[in-house]
């Protein structure tokens, strides 16, 4: 741990959990404790719980869990280090880090470093004779030199190693060049260019560091890949970030412009829409849509208007959906992506699109309403149908009742009959909705995800040791009742790291903080420990009940030596302690 532990505390204790989380989702008081929609994926009812008493929070959902940096590192999509520090900025706390920084945080400021100076590298490359084609490309697709200074864009040149040796020239080691995706190795050993004779696109996250690169090829030579993207390495995670929202972030809280090209992004910016992002490579991720759940209200769609980009339309709504975003199509004429309709359209013309964009209940009835014949009352009711379908996932009453009123009057039925209809299928939905929760719940007993593997078929041990762990976490003076003996009884191997963690933790410290297990465990497994820590108590205090605990740890350990039928938990909780009134 590169900062000092009482500096982490004096962070944490500056940045109450409640108002941390407060600034990005919503919360409301449930008892002592929060609850709101989870951030971390998509859900209707809240299963995220925010623990003010002792600085926690856990999904029930997703089992994500931790503590206030935790909280911050999963939603600025930061590693552990930078989160305490943006919280500490947060507080106005100042940071010494001692010179020993952990080896894990170092190379990724060393990736951070060599992408800094390929994009350098790269921008330069363009002021070259080799590179000079590129220059004048950007150029003749209407890019200013001012754009192209300001995104960083440039060159990878033809040869094999010029990036290479720019690389080695200034003291990075190839083993690092090829953890930052910008160099590749042969099979014969020898390192080489990962980006040759392409116009470059640097990629830029919140914090303003170089993460990643997009190539695009010189020519339309088809043999080519068109695009090619850095790979996920330790800094950059291709769902989790969106091109050019380093720029957008201060101009989107009211809307946001998704479009689907590199070249798109650029020329609209340049044009002044500085709103404007595209999602890195083909595919438009839940994640992604998560982080402009964030950022702002409403999102507009401007993909390419040919039967691709309908499509991409539809696997976007279902990809919003569950962010309860605003959702809007701009509709571009035929074949022309917006970098290209910029190029013969003026800006006021652009601005006008996306006056008309059409919200995302319209934009379906208008498909649903597009091919049915208007006399046959057959392919009406059919559209009906459909369309109180669609309205049915609507959550504003004003506008599904505009729609209604709108549908009654066009196809010549009755507004209540209509009414009725939609009560019927937003029933049957409710229904459906509860039966998937059952499942679900069903389900997770069984759940073969789960964070410990080892419980299935220990279920007995696994119960008895979460909850002396839970019982350790509450109350850390109960250490006194552990002996030596009592870890060589945990089955699951999991837990027993997180019990000796944790018995090291108050040994030394006399109380046992999340932040210190951080560093050693997945988030995943944090996740576990918190929902431990905030899990209610049944039957006895928690003296007796870990008593109890260990005694079931030890009669398993017994038993699956002796390889007897075991009890399920509960029963032996209940026979011991009835054995203990006997006596
Ligand atoms: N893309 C990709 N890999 C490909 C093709 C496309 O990653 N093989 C991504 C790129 O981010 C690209 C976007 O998808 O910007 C849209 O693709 P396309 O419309 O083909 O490219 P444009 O950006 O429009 O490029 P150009 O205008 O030069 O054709
Ligand atoms: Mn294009």
């Amino acid at each position: 741990m590169a900062i000092s532990q009482s500096i982490i505390e004096e962070i944490k204790y500056k940045n109450d959990i409640e108002s941390v989380v407060s600034s990005y989702i919503s919360l409301k008081r449930r008892g002592k404790n929060l609850i709101g929609l989870c951030p971390f994926h998509g859900e209707k009812t809240p299963s995220f719980t925010v623990y003010p008493e002792n600085g926690s929070f856990y999904c029930f959902g997703c089992k994500v869990g931790g503590d206030v940096f935790t909280f911050v590192k999963l939603i600025e999509n930061l590693d552990y280090i930078d989160a305490v520090k943006t919280l500490a900025e947060r507080a106005g706390v100042a940071v010494v880090e001692s010179s020993q920084d952990d080896t894990l945080h170092q190379l990724k400021n060393t990736i951070l470093e060599i992408n800094r100076e390929t994009a350098r590298f790269y921008y330069s490359n363009l002021f070259k004779p080799e590179g000079k084609w590129a220059l004048d490309y950007y150029l003749s697709r209407g890019l200013t030199p001012e754009t192209v200074k300001s995104f960083g864009l440039g060159v990878a040149l033809s040869g094999w190693d010029t990036l290479t040796k720019h690389l080695r020239s200034k003291g990075f080691k190839f083993e690092d060049m090829l953890q930052a995706d910008v160099v590749s190795k042969s099979s014969k050993g020898t390192y080489f260019d990962r980006f040759r004779d392409r116009t470059m696109f640097p990629v830029i996250n919140v914090r303003g560091n170089v993460v990643a690169f997009s190539g695009r090829r010189r020519t339309e030579d088809k043999t080519i890949a068109k695009y090619v993207n850095t790979k996920d390495t330790l800094v950059y995670n291709k769902s989790q970030n969106l091109f050019a929202l380093n720029f957008a972030k201060a101009h989107c809280s009211e809307q946001i412009i998704l479009v689907e090209g590199n070249f798109d992004t650029v020329s609209l910016h340049q044009h002044g829409f500085k709103n404007v992002v595209a999602p890195l490579g083909t595919a438009f991720t839940k994640e992604q849509a998560q982080i402009l759940s964030r950022y702002t209200k409403e999102v507009i769609l401007c993909f390419d208007s040919d039967t691709a980009g309908e499509a991409a339309v539809e696997k976007a709504f279902k990809i919003l959906e569950p962010t309860g975003l605003s959702v809007k199509v701009l509709k571009l004429p035929v074949g022309k992506d917006p970098d290209e309709f910029l190029k013969k359209n003026k800006p006021s013309d652009f601005e006008k699109l996306i006056a008309a964009a059409i919200p995302e209940t319209e934009y379906k009835l208008m498909k649903a309403a597009g091919n049915i014949e208007p006399e046959s009352a057959e392919a009406k009711i059919k559209f009906l149908n459909s369309a109180i379908s669609i309205l049915a996932s609507n959550n504003d009453p004003i506008a599904v009742d505009l729609y209604l009123a709108k549908l009654a009057k066009d196809y010549e039925v009755s507004k209540e009959t209509l009414v009725t209809k939609l009560a019927q299928i937003k029933k049957s939905r409710a229904v459906a909705e509860k039966k998937r929760e059952v499942k679900n719940i069903v389900e997770k007993r069984i759940d073969r995800n789960d964070v410990n593997p080892e419980k299935q078929g220990n279920e007995t041990a696994a119960a008895a040791e979460e909850m002396i762990i839970s019982i350790l976490l509450k109350h850390p003076d109960h250490i006194r009742y552990i002996t030596e003996s009592v870890a060589t009884y945990f089955v699951t191997s999991l837990n027993n790291r997180i019990f000796g963690a944790i018995c090291e933790d108050i040994k030394s410290n006399q109380n046992c903080s999340i932040s210190n297990l951080s560093d050693r465990f997945s988030d995943r497994e944090i996740g576990l420990i918190i929902k431990l820590l905030n899990s209610e108590f049944i039957g006895n205090g928690p003296k007796e009940t870990l008593m109890d605990c260990i005694s079931v740890l030890k009669k398993e350990k017994e038993m699956s030596s002796n390889s007897l039928e075991s009890d399920d938990w509960v029963t032996q909780m209940q026979k011991i302690a009835e054995n203990k009134k006997g006596n």
